[in-house]
């Protein structure tokens, strides 16, 4: 298959040969007609109706002390005598005022009512109930008839309800949630019924995870409630690939049928439009493949002037005389991902990746999907100049993941298997039976360029070996065209699971977790890590986990942990290391933990949570935000030639000056011999051109543009004995905003 192949060969999708792609049809038809069915994101068409059943929840806990009350007295079977209100979607965790909801663990419950139209029943419509995700084990009843049950939060399951539907009165619908974890769930949980009777009253349960996010609860994401025809639309996949300049889009539609005795095989219609809405082409049959001439890629952000570019396919199944026609509109972007032993390429381009580790977390929200977040998180994203990040520590809302098709940030998207330990055969299955539904849900995506079958599991275990080797056998059966990995916080020589992945994609924190405090020893350890990795594998290497925590708005010089100036130099020391190591050549991206705050257990070494981001947990950026956006967008502007943003520009303007100041040299304040000194010693044009409009520009005279002071000038300033376009350089790299006045 495609992806067993020789090291120096490059690893691609586009050697999936028909017979390739046929083993992935045979294989998604034994998995998809067996067990599961499609997992279509609702969308509205001529032939769907979609209903959000979101809003204001009742909700009530089980009894700590009676956890199967609700069962026993079947709160599903009528409306709740008591309830407290809970939105949804949202976790339950944060809303209210009461620490035995926050800190809950067991079974509490959620109910609603809704009004299907009766015109489903009319049209003889088979209705479906789908959850974007629930935290953990969800049973759920409509009108007392258990409709469902599921086990693992973040990924969506459902349930047709047509028959258990009432029209013309109240309908209830009722979910039981369960956020219990144990040794055979993702992630791994562990209680405790201690017997020390001197610590714990008697009938005590302690619960502990060793993942280091807080266990948060409830129904997470939309509810939906939506129709098909009868016969319907199941599932769709698609595999796309380039040819030159022509795109590649194969296609299977799998259809299920409600009416028994279909006449024959529906008529399959798949008609591919440009983003402007204008047809490109028109195949039919359930089964094919559609050529582009001249097609429109999608690429990353700041990789190309259109990033992001979807086509939409649409499906159309059955026909409108016999049974009915169903519609669905896919949106597919082209492109091909590849890799060889040094490099990663999107489209046959090298590409760099530019990002963080995220968390689906906010105030309140908990791990609830708000729209406000989501796309404060994106505005954020290009701000920072960043390419992509990686779903840690589970998959993300796929309305999240749309964002990012849309946009053209690189998804490395990962299951929830965070920290595992115990590898049993029990949990390998659950770890399968999870890749299989992620894969489910996302094949689609051209954002998706990783599958990450998880964070930090014991990888020292020799029993990780095999586990491992196994997961990564079933996930590129399922889907042979993306790079497989995992990410290890072990060392080279101690690592088992490694050796199985396409890329190497390591965490690692010196002078944080490890030599606390020596930010001088960050670029050596980096280094002879990264290295190492590399040489022992002979893969490309990403990071993907590095930085410091830092409570905004607190200073040190010299600066000290904890606080932002802390944060800034273990970054900038990074920055450092990668600069060596891309022209070593193996190093394919950066990406930084994390984007913002976010909340853990109670901690004597969280202040209130994980304080690793770059943005507060509120979205507002700490000095590090703009560091790394100076870092990101000049990353974009080296490789691909991107236009800085203007801010940015005078940012460089500003340390250009600090470093003349700090050299005691004001007599290169004027504008003419700053320009030739700057331009002799080769500082770049777009920087030259901008200050010439800047020092021409009346508000701004040059002597009055803000310039560090010693302290600030200090810290931009690495090294008095480097020309000024090393210096210019360095700014470049690493300069941030503040400024004041010149010391003269
Ligand atoms: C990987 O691709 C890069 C870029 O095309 C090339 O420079 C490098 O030699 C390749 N590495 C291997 C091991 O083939
Ligand atoms: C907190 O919630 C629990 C569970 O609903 C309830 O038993 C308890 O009385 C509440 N505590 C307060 C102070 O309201
Ligand atoms: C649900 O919660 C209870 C109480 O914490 C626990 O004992 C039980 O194992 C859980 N059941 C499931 C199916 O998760
Ligand atoms: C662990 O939890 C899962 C899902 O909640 C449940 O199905 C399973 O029985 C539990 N296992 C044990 C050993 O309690
Ligand atoms: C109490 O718990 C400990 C540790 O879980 C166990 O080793 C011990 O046997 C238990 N003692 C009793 C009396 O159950
Ligand atoms: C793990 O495997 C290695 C070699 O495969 C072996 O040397 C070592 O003893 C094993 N460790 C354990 C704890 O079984
Ligand atoms: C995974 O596949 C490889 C290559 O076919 C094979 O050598 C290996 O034994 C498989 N791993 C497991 C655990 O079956
Ligand atoms: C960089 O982009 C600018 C503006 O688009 C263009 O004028 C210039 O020729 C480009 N330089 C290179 C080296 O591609
Ligand atoms: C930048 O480059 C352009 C075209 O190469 C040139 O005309 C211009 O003078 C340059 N600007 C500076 C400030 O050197």
């Amino acid at each position: 298959m495609a992806f067993v192949s020789e090291s120096t060969e490059q690893y691609t999708s586009n050697f999936i040969t028909e017979m390739g792609f046929w083993l992935i049809l045979l294989t998604l038809g034994t998995v998809l007609h067996t067990s599961i069915c499609g997992m279509l994101y609702p969308r509205e068409s001529e032939s769907r109706e979609v209903v959000l059943l979101d809003g204001i929840w009742k909700f009530r806990v089980s009894p700590t002390e009676d956890q199967e009350k609700g069962f026993a007295e079947k709160w599903f079977s009528t409306n709740f005598e008591e309830w407290m209100q809970m939105p949804v979607p949202s976790s339950y965790n944060d809303v209210t005022v009461n620490a035995t909801v926050r800190d809950f663990v067991g079974w509490a419950w959620y109910q609603h009512e809704f009004y299907p139209p009766k015109r489903w029943w009319v049209d003889e419509q088979r209705v479906v109930l789908r959850f974007g995700s629930v935290h953990y084990t969800a049973v759920v009843w409509v009108n007392g008839k258990k409709a469902c049950e599921h086990s693992g939060g973040h990924l969506p399951f459902e349930a047709d309800i047509t028959q258990l539907l009432l029209y013309g009165i109240a309908n209830l619908v009722t979910v039981a949630v369960n956020n219990t974890l144990n040794l055979t769930t993702l992630p791994q949980g562990y209680v405790q019924h201690p017997n020390d009777t001197a610590r714990y009253p008697p009938g005590y349960v302690l619960f502990h995870h060793d993942f280091d996010f807080f266990n948060y609860a409830g129904i997470h994401r939309p509810v939906y409630l939506y129709t098909t025809p009868q016969i319907y639309i199941d599932d769709i996949t698609v595999i796309t690939d380039t040819d030159q300049d022509a795109g590649i889009i194969k296609y299977i539609v799998e259809y299920k049928n409600k009416q028994v005795d279909l006449p024959s095989t529906p008529q399959c219609t798949v008609t591919v439009f440009e983003q402007n809405g204008k047809k490109v082409t028109s195949v039919k049959g359930v089964t094919g493949k559609i050529h582009i001439p001249k097609a429109n890629f999608w690429w990353p952000y700041l990789t190309n002037p259109h990033p992001g570019y979807l086509y939409t396919l649409k499906v159309s199944l059955g026909s409108k005389r016999i049974q009915g026609e169903d519609v669905y509109r896919l949106p597919v972007g082209v492109r091909k991902v590849t890799w060889n032993a040094t490099t990663f390429f999107i489209n046959n381009i090298p590409t760099h990746i530019r990002g963080f580790g995220k968390h689906e977390d906010s105030n309140l929200r908990g791990k609830g999907l708000d729209y406000p977040i989501l796309i404060r998180d994106y505005n954020l994203i290009t701000w920072l100049g960043a390419n992509a990040y990686r779903t840690s520590h589970y998959p993300y809302a796929e309305e999240a993941l749309d964002m990012a098709d849309a946009v053209g940030i690189m998804i490395i998207a990962e299951s929830p298997a965070c920290t595992i330990d115990y590898f049993t055969d029990e949990l390998l299955e659950k770890h399968k039976e999870v890749m299989t539904e992620m894969v489910r849900r996302d094949k689609n995506r051209p954002s998706i360029v990783m599958w990450s079958l998880g964070n930090e599991p014991k990888s020292f275990r020799n029993e990780s070996r095999e586990y491992f080797s196994a997961l990564v056998n079933h996930t590129k059966s399922l889907d042979p065209t993306r790079a497989v990995t995992f990410v290890t916080s072990q060392t080279a020589d101690k690592d088992q699971a490694v050796q199985f992945m396409d890329i190497v994609c390591v965490n690692r924190y010196p002078a944080w977790y490890s030599d606390s405090g020596q930010t001088d020893l960050i670029q050596l350890q980096v280094k002879n890590e990264l290295i190492a990795w590399h040489l022992k594998f002979n893969k490309p290497v990403l990071v993907t986990e590095y930085g410091a925590g830092s409570v905004i708005g607190m200073h040190m010089t010299p600066s000290s942990m904890w606080t932002e100036d802390y944060q800034v130099i273990t970054l900038k020391e990074h920055f450092k290391a990668f600069d060596t190591l891309y022209k070593e050549g193996f190093l394919i991206g950066e990406m930084i933990w994390n984007f913002a705050d976010f909340a853990t257990p109670q901690e004597y070494t969280r202040p209130g949570g994980c304080k690793k981001g770059l943005f507060t947990r509120e979205r507002q950026p700490k000095m590090a935000a703009h560091i790394t956006r100076w870092r990101y967008w000049t990353l974009a502007h080296n490789s691909v030639n991107v236009t800085l943003p203007d801010d940015l520009l005078f940012v460089a303007m500003v340390a250009i000056v600090a470093v003349f100041c700090v050299r005691k040299e004001p007599h290169a304040l004027s504008t003419g011999s700053l320009l030739q000194r700057l331009a002799a010693e080769g500082a770049d044009n777009q920087s030259l051109t901008t200050l010439q409009a800047l020092v021409r520009e009346p508000l701004i005279p040059l002597k009055g543009i803000a310039v560090g002071t010693e302290r600030i000038a200090n810290y931009l300033v690495h090294d008095m004995s480097k020309t000024i376009s090393e210096q210019v350089h360095n700014m470049l790299q690493f300069s941030i905003l503040p400024y004041g006045t010149c010391h003269k």
